[in-house]
């Protein structure tokens, strides 16, 4: 018989609910918000108000979508943290009156798990491939950098992490210093298309073992981008291109190097991606290079299942279920949360 999950997440400032058929997506709904464009960063207060008033019609429409009735779920799952502690209140909330009412189990969900196992979503009549265990997953999101080794669904030892900024928080900075808007990721990777990579040169940190460090890099850029722009106040005008994709290829390189350490000390060729950095083009291409010259196996999720969304949260819910984990009405949300 199959088994139908619906997920929610509510961890930053997307708000977004998922229904899957065993792996298969039916529906993935997000709400953007766009409320904290104005103010350069994500503002927590806001963030959990917004999830407030999109959570229900978000919902809503994904069952809708998914062509079921409430009544079919077999359970809600539901992003447990990490995240802003506000923002996961409402999504766990939510799942929580949802299940008394529908009588429906829940299943508590660890957000970065979920960005690992977006590599396992499935769609209705596509085919894809999916990585085989072992496997190692490179996580790059905004809030984390991580080399995770994958060993099942539910069973996941961190190699590397990073011991200050995000890799998502490296783009993110950078931009802001050259006067992108946020998230500045996308818009580096954009105007980084027509620059020269080797334009500019950034000092790489040294960080022993699979560990990561970007905030040195922040630090270089911020001083170099300041002292030019002293001697020539158009400086950042007439190099944007140059410095995002000079940056840009300094943030993938500290990614790639350290993930082709861990690939030579595991032993393991299979090789997935997760996060919303992966969103990035050079990230992609430069993967796909090395799978080649090392004879890697590669796996990149589709884009819309790499940001934040419900779908990931589905899927992690169904390996949960299939193992009889769920959760009681006495869970709280947890912003720090490790694998
Ligand atoms: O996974 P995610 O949606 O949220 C977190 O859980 O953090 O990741 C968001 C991060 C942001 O820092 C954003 O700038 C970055 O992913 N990002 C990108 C790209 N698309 C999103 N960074 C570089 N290139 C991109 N194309
Ligand atoms: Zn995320």
């Amino acid at each position: 018989m199959s088994v139908y999950i619906l997920g929610i997440e509510s961890s930053c400032d997307d708000t977004s609910a998922a229904v899957i058929k065993d792996n298969v997506l039916l529906s993935n709904i997000t709400a953007n918000q766009d409320v904290h464009k104005a103010y350069g960063g994500v503002v927590p207060e806001l963030a959990s108000r917004a999830h407030q008033q999109n959570i229900i019609p978000v919902v809503d429409l994904a069952i809708k979508k998914s062509g079921i009735n409430i009544n079919q779920l077999n359970g809600i799952a539901f992003t447990r943290g990490p995240g802003l502690l506000g923002s996961l209140l409402v999504g766990t909330s939510f799942a929580k009156g949802f299940s008394l009412a529908s009588k429906i189990k829940m299943i508590e969900v660890n957000h970065l798990q979920a960005h690992v196992l977006a590599n396992f979503i499935m769609e209705k009549n596509a085919e894809k491939n999916k990585p085989e265990f072992p496997f190692l997953c490179l996580l790059v999101s905004g809030g984390h950098t991580q080399i995770i080794l994958v060993e099942d669904y539910l069973k996941m030892t961190v190699l590397g992490t990073t011991l200050d900024d995000a890799a998502g928080e490296a783009f993110d900075k950078c931009a802001k210093i050259i006067g992108l808007p946020y998230p500045g990721g996308p818009h580096i990777d954009k105007l980084a298309k027509n620059g020269n990579k080797q334009a500019f040169a950034f000092t790489k940190p040294k960080i022993k073992d699979l560990d990561y460090s970007f905030s040195g890099l922040k630090t270089g850029f911020l001083y170099f981008v300041r002292d030019s722009v002293k001697d020539n106040p158009e400086f950042i005008k007439n190099n944007l291109e140059d410095l995002c994709s000079s940056i840009q290829h300094t943030i993938i390189e500290i990614l790639l190097d350290k993930l082709k350490i861990a690939a030579q000390k595991t032993g393991i060729s299979e090789i997935a991606i997760a996060g919303g950095v992966s969103a990035n083009s050079e990230l992609k291409n430069r993967l796909v290079e090395m799978s080649n010259e090392n004879n890697w196996q590669v796996y990149i999720p589709k884009f819309e299942y790499t940001t934040d969304n419900a779908a990931m949260i589905a899927i992690t819910g169904y390996f949960k279920y299939l193992e009889g984990i769920f959760a009681s009405q006495d869970i709280a949300p947890k912003a720090r949360f490790e694998i």
